[in-house]
C-alpha cells in the first residue's frame, strides 16, 4: 500500500529542440513532432517530502521552496499541474507536500526551467506509487514520468529518459505518441556522440512572452498548417542525417527551425520580437567563422533571446576558442554555460 511518509530526489536535466514544439491542441498535445537533444550540466534537482494526511482534504496541500526560499508565485502553477494529473496519480490529496527545488543554472538567467523542474517534479511523485507497487515496470515508470511531465510543460516530456528524444505522433516512427516522449528509436551516427551545446546569456531576467501565450498564438496563425508540415518534413530529413551523419545538412535543418520559431512569433498576432541585437551579432559572427573554416558549428534559439551553440566533439578545441574570443563579448558579463548531451534523470 501506499506509504505513510517519505522523502524522494530527482535530478533532472532541461533539453534543447532541434526540430521545435511550437503549438499545442487540448491537454498539452503537440501540434507537431518535435526532436530534442537532452542536456546535461543545465538540471533542476527536486526533493520532495510526502506526509499522509489524517483525513483526505478537498485541496492540494503543499509547500514549495526555490533554492532554499518559500517562494509563493510558483504555487499557482504547481497547484495547476497537480489539478491535471491528479486522475493519473489518485493519491495526490491524501498527502501533504514539501517540494523544495534549485537548479544547477543561475536564478533568471533566461534559461527555461519549466522542461527540467516539471520532470523532476513528475518524477519524484511518481516515484510514490512506485514504492507502493514494486512491480511496475522501468519502461513502464519511464513512460508514465514522461506522461505526467508533458502535463505540466510539454518540452518537459523530453527531460526524462535519452540522449535524443523524440516527441509527437508521426506516421514513420511507429513508437511515437503525442502523450510522451520516447528515446530515439533509431541509431544515431557517432558524430553526434558528445555533442556541445555552449548556452550565451545573451539577455538574462527575460520575460517577454511565456511559452503558454506563444503556443496559443499559433491558434487561428496564418502560417501555421506550412508550419506544422514543415516540422514533420525537417523530422524525416533528420531520421536520416541521424543515420549517415551528415553534419552540414543537420546544421541546415536546426538553424532553420530556430529562425522559423521565431519568424512565427514575428508574423503572430500580437507579434513579438524576442532576439536582442547582441543575437543578431553572434548569428552573423557564427556565419562568418563557418564559411572562413568550414567547422561545424550551428545555433539554435528558444523562445528568447539566448544563443545555443552546437558543435561536434571533433572539433571542440578550435570552436571553443572561437567563442571566447569572438561571441563572449555579446553576452552579459561573459556569461556562459557549457553544456553537452546528456542521458537523462537520475534518481539521488
Ligand atoms: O514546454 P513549453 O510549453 O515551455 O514549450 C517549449 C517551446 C520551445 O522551447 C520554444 C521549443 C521546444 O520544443 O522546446
Amino acid at each position: 500500500g501506499l506509504a505513510t511518509g517519505g522523502k524522494v530526489t530527482w535530478k533532472a536535466p532541461s533539453n534543447i529542440a532541434l526540430v521545435k514544439y511550437w503549438g499545442k491542441k487540448a491537454n498539452q498535445i503537440p501540434a507537431n513532432p518535435s526532436i530534442s537533444f537532452m542536456l546535461d550540466a543545465c538540471a533542476t534537482t527536486t526533493t520532495l517530502s510526502f506526509e499522509r494526511k489524517k483525513t483526505a482534504g478537498e485541496e492540494f496541500s503543499f509547500d514549495f521552496y526555490f533554492e532554499g526560499k518559500p517562494k509563493e508565485s510558483f504555487k499557482a502553477k504547481i497547484s495547476t499541474f497537480f489539478g491535471r494529473v491528479e486522475s493519473y496519480l489518485p493519491f495526490l490529496k491524501q498527502y501533504h507536500f514539501v517540494i523544495e527545488t534549485s537548479n544547477s543554472f543561475p536564478h533568471s538567467s533566461g534559461i527555461a526551467s519549466s522542461a527540467s523542474g516539471m520532470a523532476a517534479l513528475a518524477l519524484c511523485l511518481l516515484s510514490i506509487e512506485k514504492e507502493a507497487d514494486p512491480a511496475m515496470s522501468e519502461d513502464f515508470f519511464i513512460r508514465k514520468a514522461s506522461f505526467l511531465a508533458r502535463l505540466g510543460s510539454g518540452s518537459a516530456c523530453r527531460s526524462i529518459e535519452g540522449d535524443v528524444i523524440q516527441w509527437g505522433e508521426t506516421p514513420t516512427i511507429p513508437e511515437s505518441s503525442d502523450l510522451y516522449g520516447i528515446k530515439y528509436p533509431y541509431p544515431v551516427h557517432p558524430n553526434f556522440k558528445n555533442f556541445h551545446d555552449t548556452i550565451l546569456l545573451v539577455h538574462k531576467g527575460q520575460k517577454q512572452v511565456s511559452s503558454s501565450v506563444g503556443h496559443d498564438l499559433m491558434h487561428g496563425h496564418p502560417f501555421a498548417e506550412k508550419r506544422f508540415q514543415q516540422a514533420h518534413g525537417n523530422l524525416e530529413r533528420l531520421k536520416a542525417i541521424f543515420s549517415d551523419g551528415n553534419l552540414d545538412a543537420f546544421i541546415e535543418i536546426v538553424e532553420s527551425e530556430a529562425l522559423t520559431l521565431h519568424a512565427m512569433m514575428m508574423t503572430s498576432q500580437p507579434y513579438f520580437m524576442l532576439m536582442q541585437p547582441n543575437t543578431l551579432e553572434i548569428i552573423n559572427k557564427i556565419w562568418e567563422y563557418r564559411k572562413e573554416t568550414g567547422r561545424h558549428v550551428c545555433f539554435t534559439l528558444d523562445a528568447g533571446a539566448n544563443v545555443h551553440v552546437l558543435y561536434p566533439e571533433s572539433e571542440k578545441k578550435p570552436v571553443y576558442q572561437f567563442i571566447c574570443e569572438s561571441l563572449l563579448q555579446h553576452c552579459e558579463n561573459g556569461h556562459h554555460i557549457c553544456d553537452r548531451i546528456g542521458f537523462g534523470a537520475k534518481k539521488l
